[in-house]
């Protein structure tokens, strides 16, 4: 698929939803304007959040906070209903600044240090994840405070997700019985099941498979006495980027679907979405900050990069759309960013007609897992945000 577009061919699509085409338009035109720039739309947080609630009529959605912790995504989703799911001292104390009730967010690291959990314990979180025995044998710390403890497994699929997640969490479904027991003796709530599939995944199917396991590990603990009170199924629905994919509707139909058919109407279900919900609403606008010929390929420096907004190339695997306003015929390119490393190279190959110093270039899709894990490398300062709407 084509990763450079023309500003002309895409300013009534919906890759550029998250953003009024007009202000592109002018930021195109004024080339004083203040760069790097993140443009943040608050009516497509909105957007997004509801979309996903009507795909998925059942679950109660909580907002992965890792994805994008600025404070206006948080308020907008508190404002609208929706629940957190946080991983760290940090990302709750965000929560509560946006006036999100402790008691609703859930706390969805598998692994965390004694400290990080005393700290999730002492804010007022009573819903964990855990997925070994090592972890469950951390519960014994707290006596007086009854938590309730959901179980994350992994299932095998056929096909991932972009960025898998269940390789590095999840027990083995045979290992949740034998968990579930050593819960007990602490003392503390077998509270549910949860599994993550992985992010940007594509396959609604994976979904499907793993909420028919999720049917069976609970007929199995219940058997055993348990009570089952909430599925989590994750987070991981996809975004757009580059290649066309379906609808969210559309994928989360048999999702919907496995859930009404397997899992028991009275079992709470929820899910996590990050990404989803946090990459349109976000669109990069950068400038050319140099530019020379080596080997054959024109080369451009733009003002933000791999080590900013971009580490979502490294650390996500995304490759975020590049849209440009200049016209003529397409020229072999690279992309780059302003710090002294040459690893700092966005884009290689891309074939764009030839750019001024000056010239903005935009990037859409780029609120998702981009600010939150990019540094000031070189201490350049990271760009702002704008809110536009
Ligand atoms: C535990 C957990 N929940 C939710 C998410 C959000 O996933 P996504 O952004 O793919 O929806 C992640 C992503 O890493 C995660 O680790």
């Amino acid at each position: 698929m084509t990763i450079s577009l023309a500003f002309s061919q895409v300013r009534q699509s919906a890759m550029l939803r998250g953003v009024d085409a007009n202000l592109i338009h002018d930021l195109f035109e004024r080339k004083q304007a203040e760069s790097p720039l993140l443009l943040l739309s608050r009516s497509e947080i909105r957007r997004n959040y509801r979309t996903l609630s009507q795909a998925l009529p059942r679950a109660t959605i909580h907002y992965a906070v890792k994805a994008n912790n600025h404070p206006t995504f948080l308020d907008e989703l508190h404002s609208e209903g929706c629940r957190f799911e946080v991983c760290s001292a940090q990302e709750i104390d965000a929560t509560v600044r946006a006036g999100a009730d402790i008691n609703s967010t859930i706390h969805s690291h598998p692994i965390k240090s004694e400290r990080e959990f005393d700290q999730a314990v002492a804010a007022g979180i009573r819903v964990f994840v855990v997925d070994n025995i090592d972890e469950i044998n951390k519960l014994a710390r707290y006596q007086d405070i009854s938590l309730k403890i959901m179980i994350r497994y992994r299932i095998n699929t056929n096909t991932k997700a972009v960025v898998d997640l269940q390789y590095k969490f999840g027990c083995t479904t045979d290992q949740v019985s034998v968990l579930a027991e050593a819960i007990k003796q602490t003392g503390h709530e077998v509270y549910g099941l949860c599994f993550h599939i992985g992010s940007q995944c594509i396959f609604s199917e994976n979904y499907v498979r793993a909420i028919k396991t999720a049917s069976k590990l609970i007929t199995k603990l219940e058997g055993s006495g348990f009570n089952i009170r909430l599925l989590d199924i994750g987070g991981g629905f996809p975004v757009e980027y580059i290649d066309p994919i379906m609808p969210i509707d559309k994928f989360c139909e048999p999702i919907a679907k496995a859930l009404d058919n397997h899992i028991r109407p009275e079992i709470e279900i929820i899910c996590e979405p990050g990404r989803f919900i946090a990459a349109s609403p976000v669109t990069l606008v950068c400038s050319v900050i140099g530019k020379a010929v080596r080997d054959g390929k024109v080369w451009y420096y733009l003002d933000d990069g791999l080590y900013s907004t971009f580490s979502g190339i490294v650390y996500d695997q995304c490759q975020y759309p590049v849209i440009t306003d200049r016209t003529g015929q397409g020229k072999l390119s690279v992309l780059a960013g302003p710090t002294c490393d040459s690893f700092d190279v966005m884009y290689d190959g891309l074939m764009i007609p030839e750019h001024s110093i000056g010239d903005k270039v935009v990037f859409p899709l780029t609120g998702a897992y981009c600010t939150v894990s990019g540094s000031e490398f070189n201490s350049l300062k990271r760009p702002d945000y704008m809110i536009i709407d």
